[in-house]
């Protein structure tokens, strides 16, 4: 082959292999690193602190500590890779600096450590605690992180998430959720146990086991009907209204009774087709939405064929800081179906107010 010819297949080569290489290739590889190390750490407090019957179920302080170790876990791993990149975060480390809280400091330096590659000084720790307090907004990268989502749950051996998502201008663009908890296979609910969830913007929704690297393509179920559907709810009417959804449910002739769980495990759980509807309505009028509550699911519903718009019909808006301000509740089913599903919701909150 002559030298034109060889350099123009080379660039033809070139230009082919970067327009199919995934968008966000790096941050998907270690945000899936950090969030089932984290998972592991949640997995280990429970172990040690919980479902140990010489402590309380009143005590509340495992999931306190689960959420610290957890975030500094993240925070760590993210920081190597990603040393520029703000974090949105629930947690702040203020409450763990006095004498006090000596023995908690212990507590997430041990479990913290058992988990990443390089040992961190407990000062370390904390200070990556402290990076998940950026105010969010519209410019630039930042990422999102719930340490641990659903403690009620959690504390029952039920179902919780870490969840992190990566916005960049505002939108999210990778979102990526770990269940310790929930069934590989939905309709085998014995079965093997850990799930992660990964979507990347515009390239799909997946699923995969912890102890598995093949990640698996999930869909939504394609419903033609509501009355085919089933919603998946909180088990805390407290979080979302159950009198409310049974109302919603009746107007959409839906018959199957609800999945109940706690967490963000619902997004997954329809992103993957073992219910159809997520609905959480607003239980108080002041009460803002968190974005580390629902950057991840919103993206993995919709990269596995979803919408998610609030209960007015808005997208969630990611880019004004640290809550979704300019939206109320959440409403997420299959596209097909999701107008009749935002109809309901309405017909029964205005009979409501
Ligand atoms: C249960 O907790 C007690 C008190 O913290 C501890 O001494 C014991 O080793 C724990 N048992 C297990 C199985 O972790
Ligand atoms: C529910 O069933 C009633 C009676 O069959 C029907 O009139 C109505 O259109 C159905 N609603 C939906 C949302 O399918």
């Amino acid at each position: 082959m002559n030298r034109i010819l060889a350099s123009r297949a080379y660039n033809n080569f070139r230009c082919s292999f970067f327009r199919t290489m995934s968008s966000y290739a790096q941050e998907k590889t270690v945000a899936i690193d950090a969030v089932l190390r984290a998972s592991r750490v949640c997995q280990n407090v429970f172990q040690k602190l919980v479902s140990n019957e010489t402590i309380t179920k009143k005590d509340k302080s495992p999931v306190t500590i689960a959420d610290y170790s957890a975030q500094a876990v993240v925070n760590t791993i993210l920081a190597k890779s990603f040393p520029n990149d703000p974090i949105v975060g629930e947690e702040d480390s203020k409450d763990l600096h006095g004498e006090d809280a000596a023995n908690m400091r212990e507590k997430i330096y041990d479990l913290a450590n058992s988990v990443l590659e390089e040992s961190q000084t407990i000062k370390e720790l904390l200070d990556a605690i402290d990076r998940g307090c950026y105010s969010g907004g519209s410019k630039g990268r930042h990422w999102t992180l719930d340490p641990i989502d659903g403690t009620k749950g959690f504390l029952r051996g039920e179902q919780f998430a870490v969840c992190l998502a990566l916005i960049v201008d505002g939108k999210v663009r990778l979102g990526v959720m770990g269940c310790p908890n929930l069934p590989v296979d939905a309709k085998n609910p014995e079965g093997e146990k850990g799930c992660l969830f990964v979507a990347v913007e515009g390239e799909g929704a997946f699923q995969r086991s912890f102890e598995s690297n093949d990640l698996k393509p999930i869909k939504m179920s394609a419903v033609s009907s509501t009355s085919e559907s089933s919603f998946c709810e909180s088990v805390e009417a407290e979080h979302s209204s159950h009198s409310d959804a049974a109302q919603i449910a009746k107007l959409l002739n839906i018959t199957r009774s609800p999945v109940r769980m706690d967490s963000q495990c619902k997004y997954c759980s329809i992103s993957r087709g073992d219910a159809d509807i997520y609905l959480r309505l607003p239980t108080r009028a002041d009460y803002e939405e968190k974005i580390w509550d629902h950057a991840s699911g919103d993206l993995l519903v919709k990269e596995a064929g979803g919408e998610v718009t609030d209960i007015t019909g808005k997208p969630l808006d990611f880019s004004i800081g640290r809550t979704l301000k300019a939206n109320k509740g959440v409403v997420a089913s299959i596209a097909s179906i999701h107008p009749e599903v935002l109809k309901a919701v309405q017909d029964v909150l205005s009979k409501k107010n």
